[in-house]
């Protein structure tokens, strides 16, 4: 993995196996904030419930935990390689509520009073068969993309994070490609357009719908 800078001043890492980096180019920090957390409105709930998917560097979870003003904010965040865990200590991205993230990179859990934050290590498609049903408000949706990494953006996946969210709950992804929006509304989700951050084409929010 290498160090990059990117055009918002922020850092994040290059995956040289996968050729891909971990954020956007255009943005690390921005991309955390507006393709995540401001869509999702994290600022506006007083209790949420967030399934980070693919935490990596954990800049999405850290978006959120900075945007949150309500009473409490619990985290769950799937995750695969403790190598990008390990990759947080060295990095000092401009969320203030960063030294909880390399707290829970550490212990896999964290708390702070209005805050929990808890990693479950191992494939995301095998973790989110141990969550609860529609128990997430929120899910930041964040793989490597479809090409590289071609088995979370599947109905299969989609499906079972779908059943994991309350009704009316929201997903955002970067992803705007008529495959992902496709699975996605297999999946039950209706799919609107985000936000156009750092290109012309948006992001995805993709809402459950129940069927109560
Ligand atoms: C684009 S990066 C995520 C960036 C991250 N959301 C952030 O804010 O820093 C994709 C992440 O997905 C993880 N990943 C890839 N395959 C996975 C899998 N099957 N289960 C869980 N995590 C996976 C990678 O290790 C990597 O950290």
């Amino acid at each position: 993995m290498k160090k990059i800078v990117t055009r918002d001043g922020s850092e994040t890492y290059y995956n040289e196996e996968l050729y891909e980096s971990y954020h956007s180019t255009s943005g690390a920090a921005e991309e955390a904030i507006k393709k995540y957390a401001e869509p999702c409105r994290i600022a506006n709930f007083d209790r949420v419930r967030i399934l980070d998917v693919c935490f990596g560097l954990g800049y999405n979870s850290a978006a959120a935990l900075d945007a949150f003003r309500g009473k409490l904010i619990e985290i769950t965040a799937l995750e695969n390689d403790p190598a990008v865990l390990d990759a947080i200590y060295s990095l000092d991205p401009p969320f203030r509520s960063y030294g909880l993230i390399k707290e829970a990179a550490k212990n896999k859990l964290c708390c702070d009073g209005k805050a929990v934050l808890k990693i479950i290590m191992g494939d995301a498609r095998e973790s989110i068969k141990t969550l609860g049903a529609y128990d997430f408000d929120v899910v930041f949706f964040d793989p490597f993309s479809p090409k590289k990494c071609p088995e979370l953006w599947t109905v299969g996946f989609f499906s079972d994070i779908y059943a994991a969210m309350k009704n009316g709950g929201v997903l955002a992804t970067y992803s705007c490609a008529k495959s992902v929006r496709e699975n996605l509304t297999k999946a039950g989700f209706e799919v609107r357009d985000g936000h156009c951050v750092g290109r012309r084409s948006p992001s995805t929010l993709a809402i459950s719908r129940h069927k109560l």
